[in-house]
């Protein structure tokens, strides 16, 4: 199985890693970046800096699109011939398969990938959407390259990658964004700011971990720290009130996923 790697920045590097990681031989891989980014440059494999300086004689069974979205017009179309032999895995947000398969030429077989941040660390999760030209092998295939950084999933219905998107693809920085509020909210109770941080931190870090580490349902786990009356009911009384957690996020994934339509076109 040869790889051509397309754009070997943050998301490129981190899936290098994890092929390497999960048996991937160096030498089956050639990367393509003017500026690979430092730890993907040190993995090992060839990274040349254009279409131009792929070794002739490097034949890949998958092209793996992980450039930024922006100038993907100009990206695509040098990996053309090569794509006529391979299939295309591509990661590139908001880039639709329809607008990739144009950018290719012909009737390419093709995959899109939405993946997130904690891919950087073996946690993400990417849902994968292919187009009927692509084989059953190269589904397997790209799945297998996509659960080296994190848990897989696939849709049928490429247009519910925008809701996706919107869910797990940006969902990271609204777990963030809790951590923040969390310690600030500790700091209006009047905790020393450092230590409502470390607090607000490592409380996010471990219940994200109790998740990863049981298939118990969110409800359930939320239950069994509820005692009746007690201090975790008083603070869920407002966040599960009518104008609690739920309609705003509720209304927060809608104006992503809407944002994500336009950004596909
Ligand atoms: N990060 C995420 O959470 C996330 C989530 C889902 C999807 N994605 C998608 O993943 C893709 C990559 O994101 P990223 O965060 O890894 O971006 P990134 O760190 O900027 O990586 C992209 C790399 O591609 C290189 N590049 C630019 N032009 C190129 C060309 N013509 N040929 C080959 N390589 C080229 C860039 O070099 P320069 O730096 O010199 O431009 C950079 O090293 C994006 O399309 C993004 O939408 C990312």
């Amino acid at each position: 199985m040869k790889l051509l790697l397309v754009g070997c920045g943050n998301m490129g590097g981190a899936l290098l890693a994890g092929w390497l990681d999960t048996g991937v031989s160096p030498g089956d891989v050639v990367g393509v970046d003017p500026a690979p980014a430092p730890a993907a440059a040190a993995l090992g494999p060839d990274i040349v800096g254009s279409a131009k300086e792929i070794p002739a004689a490097f034949k890949p069974d998958m092209i793996i699109i992980a450039v930024k979205p922006q100038g993907i017009e100009d990206v695509v179309p040098a990996f053309s011939n090569l794509a006529a032999g391979a299939a295309t895995l591509s990661i590139v947000a908001g880039t639709t398969i329809g607008k990739l398969s144009g950018l290719i030429g012909g009737s390419p077989a093709i995959v899109r990938a939405m993946p997130n941040t904690p891919a950087a660390i073996g946690r993400g999760i990417s849902v994968l959407c292919a187009n009927e030209r692509t084989s059953a092998t190269a589904r397997e295939t790209a799945g297998k390259l996509m659960s080296a950084v994190g848990e897989v999933a696939w849709v049928e219905d490429e247009s519910l990658l925008d809701p996706v998107t919107a869910v797990s693809g940006s969902g990271p920085a609204y777990i963030f964004l809790l951590a923040e509020c969390l310690a600030e909210a500790g700091v209006a109770a009047g905790l020393p700011g450092n230590l409502a941080r470390q607090l607000a931190r490592a409380t996010v870090a471990g219940a994200g971990e109790m998740l990863h580490r049981t298939d118990t349902p969110a409800a359930a786990l939320r239950e069994n720290v509820t005692s009746p009356g007690g201090t975790t009911e008083a603070a869920l009384g407002a966040l599960m009130a009518d104008d609690g957690m739920q309609p705003l996020l509720t209304e927060a994934i809608r104006r992503a996923t809407e944002r994500s339509r336009e950004l596909a076109g």
